[in-house]
């Protein structure tokens, strides 16, 4: 399977975080022109060391991707410096649970609301209206397993994560035959750094890999797919 992203301008929002790096990479070994958005400048010169030969075409921006305006301003400086945005990837999100629904703080739902549905929301808004005038473009955002299967213990991030999937269902059904195409991946659990330590009695082989995931989120934004839209991958591997 050839997949050529030469010259494509890419966002991955959330680009230095556990599958966002591995996304970043993807994409810039596959000879794109990759911009992340990252919260922790130390994690983006760490991304640009893991870059290798294709640094230079790696450019990074600390950014709050819940805030619409800073959102818009990033995305429409990216366009006005690259001429088009390809691809929009959002790998933003955030996990809170092991709380029963009547124990859970309520400022817990505004988070995940913030992280798992604002983000994405604000992105796309920002995205899409040069993507239609391009006609052409591809967004994928990273949802959960759990926006389907509502576990106990998680009834705001499940939420969060259903609202974002729907979210991306009904830009989706907007978006037909304008050329620009909207997908969701549904990771169950990733094996990442942070979820190593947090379950460090896990069966780790079992996890599905960030670069594994990758490929799918790679393979979702190039022209081999342009069949699929307002898809909801599952990405679960033997998770
Ligand atoms: N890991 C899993 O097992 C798993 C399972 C199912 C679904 N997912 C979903 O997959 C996606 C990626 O997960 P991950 O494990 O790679 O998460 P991660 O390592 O926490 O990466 C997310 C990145 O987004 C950044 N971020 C957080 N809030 C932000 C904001 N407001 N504006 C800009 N950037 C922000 C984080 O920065 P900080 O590090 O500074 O917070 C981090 O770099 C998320 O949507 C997650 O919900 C993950």
């Amino acid at each position: 399977m050839n997949i050529d992203f030469s010259g494509r301008v890419i966002v991955v929002a959330g680009g230095t975080g556990g599958l966002g790096r591995a996304v970043s990479l993807a994409f810039l070994g596959e000879s794109a022109k990759v911009t992340v958005t990252y919260r922790k400048e130390a994690e983006f010169r760490e991304l640009k060391d893991s870059a290798g030969q294709t640094a230079s075409s790696l450019e990074g921006r600390e950014i709050d991707v819940t805030d619409e305006d800073a959102t818009a301003e990033f995305i429409n400086g990216i366009i006005a410096r690259h001429g088009s945005l390809d691809v929009l990837v959002n790998t933003v999100g955030g996990y809170a649970g092991g709380v029963k629904f009547w124990d859970m703080k309520t400022n817990v739902l505004d988070q995940m609301l913030a992280l798992n549905l604002r983000s994405g929301y604000a992105l796309a808004r920002a995205a899409m209206p040069a993507m239609l005038k391009a006609g052409h473009g591809s967004i994928v955002n990273v949802a959960a397993k759990a926006a389907l299967d509502h576990a106990a213990g998680a009834a705001a991030y499940a939420a969060s994560k259903s609202a974002a999937l729907t979210l991306m269902d009904s830009l989706a059904a907007d978006a037909k035959g304008t050329g620009v195409r909207v997908n969701s991946i549904l990771p169950s659990i990733i094996d990442t750094a942070a979820n190593r330590l947090a379950m460090p009695d896990s069966d780790f082989a079992t996890w599905p890999k960030p670069q594994d995931i990758a490929q799918v989120v790679l393979f979702l934004c190039s022209d081999l797919a342009k069949t699929i839209h307002g898809a909801a991958v599952p990405v679960y591997g033997n998770a």
